[in-house]
């Protein structure tokens, strides 16, 4: 994640005055440690991985940066398993940063996961500029494009493409 991306997710989880963030896609815990640093004070962030190693190093780097352990909660598992165990309407933000075939059935569960007038922020919108390329037709390019169709479709919800770093889509869901 790049610096620019990277103070949006602080800027955003500050605006909805974040305390329980859901994160898919811990990964060395860069997109996390920006969370923390926006989130309320007393905000626990849960994230989930596939590996266990990618894990050890966010916790190492939220050990460094000074955040108590109460402040984060890594469950390593396959994201589809673990999300289905969340509370329902429990976060105020979820950042999806996981698998991207797999970003409209994250959107499914982050749907269930947000309370009113929480944000759904999905990174790599754009993915390596391929999204806005029709040519381009791999199964990422086409999850992320159909993502951000369905996205755009639904009146209820409110959406913006930040094109900062590899791109965040932020959708706000009915307050
Ligand atoms: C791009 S990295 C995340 C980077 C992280 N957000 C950061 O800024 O440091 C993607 C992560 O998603 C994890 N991942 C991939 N597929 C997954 C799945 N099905 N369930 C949970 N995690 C998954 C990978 O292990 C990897 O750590």
């Amino acid at each position: 994640m790049s610096p620019g991306a990277g103070s949006a997710l602080t800027f955003l989880a500050a605006a909805v005055h974040a305390k329980a963030v859901a994160e898919i896609g811990t990964g060395a815990g860069v997109s996390g440690l920006y969370l923390l640093r926006g989130m309320a004070a007393d905000g626990v962030l849960t994230s989930v991985d596939l590996e266990a190693e990618h894990q050890r190093l966010a916790r190492e780097a939220f050990v460094a940066a000074g955040f108590p352990p109460q402040r984060y909660r890594l469950i390593t598992g396959s994201a589809l398993d673990v999300l289905p165990r969340l509370i329902d309407h429990g976060y105020d933000l979820v950042l999806i940063d996981g698998d991207k075939v797999e970003y409209g059935e994250y959107f499914d569960e982050a749907l269930r996961l947000i309370r009113p007038g929480g944000m759904i922020i999905f990174d790599n919108a754009l993915w390596h500029d391929r999204v806005a390329d029709p040519s381009q037709r791999d199964p990422q390019t086409t999850a992320i494009r159909e993502l951000i169709s369905r996205v755009r479709a639904d009146e209820t919800l409110r959406s913006v493409v930040i094109p900062l770093g590899d791109g965040l889509l932020a959708v706000q869901v009915g307050s």
